[in-house]
C-alpha cells in the first residue's frame, strides 16, 4: 500500500500534525505540501490536511478537493482556533464533507491550532466580523495542537490504516 500524507499550512499547525500521522504509518509512505501535490494516482490512501478559513477548507485545499481527490481514497485532518468542542466545528467539519465530490472518505481529524501573533494581528483588523471573533481565541490558543493532540492524530492514523487494511 502507498499511502501520501499531503498539507497546507501557512503557520505550521497543520504541518505538525502532518508530521505526527507520517510518523505513525507503517507502509510505503511520503509526505508534502500540497501546492507539490499534481495529482493523487499512483497512491491507495491519501491523509489531506489543511486549516480552516472563515468555516471552510482554507482555499487552495477546497480547490485541491474539489478538482484533485475525485474517485480517490482520502482521510482529512483539519485543525481550526476553536476548540474541538465548540458548537461551530460540527459545521466546519461538514463544510469539509461538502467540498469532496465522489470520494472515498476513510476517516476525518481535527484539533485546535495556535492563531499565529501575525494572524490575530489581521484578523483583529479585518472587515470580516468573522475573522475579528477568532481573534479572540487567540490567548486559549497557545502551544496547540499539544503532545496530547498530536498523540490523538498518531492515534487516528494507525485506526485509518487499520481499517484501510493495511496493518
Ligand atoms: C484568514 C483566517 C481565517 C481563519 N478562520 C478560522 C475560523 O473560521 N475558525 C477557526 O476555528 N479558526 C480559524 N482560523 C485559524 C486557523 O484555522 C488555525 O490557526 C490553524 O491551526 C492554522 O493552521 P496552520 O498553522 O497550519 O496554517 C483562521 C485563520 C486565518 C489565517
Amino acid at each position: 500500500m502507498k499511502v501520501l500524507v499531503a498539507y497546507l499550512s501557512q503557520t505550521g499547525n497543520t504541518r505538525r500534525v502532518a508530521e505526527a500521522i507520517y510518523g505513525a504509518i507503517d507502509a510505503q509512505k511520503e509526505i508534502k505540501p500540497l501546492s507539490e501535490v499534481q495529482s493523487l494516482e499512483g497512491y491507495d490512501l491519501a491523509f489531506i490536511g489543511f486549516p480552516i478559513h472563515a468555516s471552510n477548507p482554507a482555499a487552495e485545499a477546497k480547490a485541491f478537493l474539489e478538482d484533485k481527490a475525485r474517485g480517490k481514497r482520502v482521510a482529512l485532518f483539519v485543525t481550526h482556533a476553536a476548540p474541538e468542542d465548540h458548537g461551530e466545528v460540527r459545521g466546519y467539519l461538514e463544510n469539509c464533507r461538502c467540498s469532496l465530490n465522489d470520494v472515498q472518505l476513510v476517516g476525518m481529524f481535527d484539533c485546535q491550532g495556535e492563531l499565529a501573533q501575525a494572524v490575530i494581528d489581521l484578523l483583529a483588523r479585518s472587515d470580516n466580523p468573522k475573522h475579528r471573533q477568532f481573534a479572540e481565541y487567540g490567548p486559549q490558543t497557545k502551544g496547540q495542537p499539544d503532545d496530547t493532540r498530536l498523540e490523538r492524530a498518531r492515534e487516528f492514523a494507525r485506526r485509518v490504516m487499520e481499517e484501510c487494511g493495511a496493518s
